[in-house]
């Protein structure tokens, strides 16, 4: 579906990073058929060098001469964005964003009249192959257009299509979702120090706890709670540690996070 085709990345960061070893590494695209752009030459320079990849601070010129255009720049960013890729933007093409916050219809009002736009939710597990993504379509976008994203997302990790009124719980879910993760794998690693473990055999069995525990809910046809009760043998340890969890409203203070990752992506789409 890809030939033929030729993909610019404005912003060649973490995250346009990510995305881009992912695409060259599957194979999906050829190095010689990519343009990455950014301010930062120096960054410019590696991604050349270690992706074969051409290089620009362009981007207007470099949307020209796509067909696929990811937007991997921060949101703060997309009005000027917007502004400087406009005259170069025809209905022919398509923009892929993988911005927080930043709606399909804003996105559609700083390009020409049919541009068609998708909205993507990716996440920085993606380095490791690993990531959680969901797509949505603007109103120009047909489910074809859908596809090229699932196929970009789906070289990383688990790809979804969804609803663009789910994005944003999307966002402070699995967008926001590796760092609530990380903080839970560096606090069980702590724990296991504060006992006496050292420090990287603590690291080693708390990651492994979490990725085994993950894995077991993918293979086992069963709900986390009945996986959970697999473990909590009547007045054992892990019932004693479960008891400090719920006293610590663990339930409450993750759904608080997600929900506050929500309400800062819809402040980020009012340019907050
Ligand atoms: N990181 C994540 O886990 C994650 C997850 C999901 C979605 N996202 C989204 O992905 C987007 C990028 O995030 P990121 O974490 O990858 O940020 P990042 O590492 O800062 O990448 C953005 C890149 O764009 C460059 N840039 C700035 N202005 C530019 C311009 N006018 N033209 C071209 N390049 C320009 C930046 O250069 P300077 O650094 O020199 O400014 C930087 O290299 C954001 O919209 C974010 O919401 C990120």
């Amino acid at each position: 579906m890809f030939t033929n085709k030729k993909l610019a990345v404005l912003g060649g960061g973490k995250m346009g990073g990510i995305l881009l070893r992912g695409v060259i590494d599957k194979k999906i695209l050829s190095p010689d058929r990519i343009t990455v752009t950014d301010i930062d030459k120096d960054r410019l320079q590696t991604l050349a060098s270690t992706l074969r990849v051409s290089v620009s601070s362009d981007n207007k010129k470099a949307v020209k001469n796509a067909d696929i255009v990811i937007l991997a720049v921060k949101p703060q960013i997309f009005p000027d964005l917007l502004q400087d890729i406009r005259p170069a933007a025809t209905a022919s093409k398509l923009f892929m964003s993988i911005a927080a916050g930043i709606t399909t219809g804003a996105i559609e009002k700083g390009l020409p009249k049919g541009a068609r736009v998708l909205r993507v939710m990716p996440n920085v597990n993606a380095l490791a192959g690993e990531g959680a993504a969901a797509v949505s379509r603007g109103k120009n976008a047909k489910p074809d257009d859908a596809r090229y994203a699932l196929a970009i997302l789906g070289s990383v990790g688990l790809a979804v299509e969804v609803e663009e009124k789910l994005m944003d719980a999307v966002t402070g879910l699995s967008g926001s979702g590796p760092a609530y993760c990380f903080v839970i794998i560096e606090a069980l690693a702590d724990a296991g120090v504060q006992l006496g473990l050292p420090r990287n055999l603590a690291e080693k069995l708390a990651v492994q706890t979490v990725l085994g525990s993950a894995r077991l809910c993918q293979v086992a046809d069963q709900h986390p709670a009945q996986l959970k009760n697999m473990v909590t043998s009547p007045g054992g340890t892990t019932a004693a540690g479960l008891q400090v969890l719920e006293e610590g409203k663990i339930r409450a203070t993750l759904i608080g996070a997600v929900e506050a990752a929500v309400r800062r992506a819809g402040e980020l789409a009012l340019g907050k």
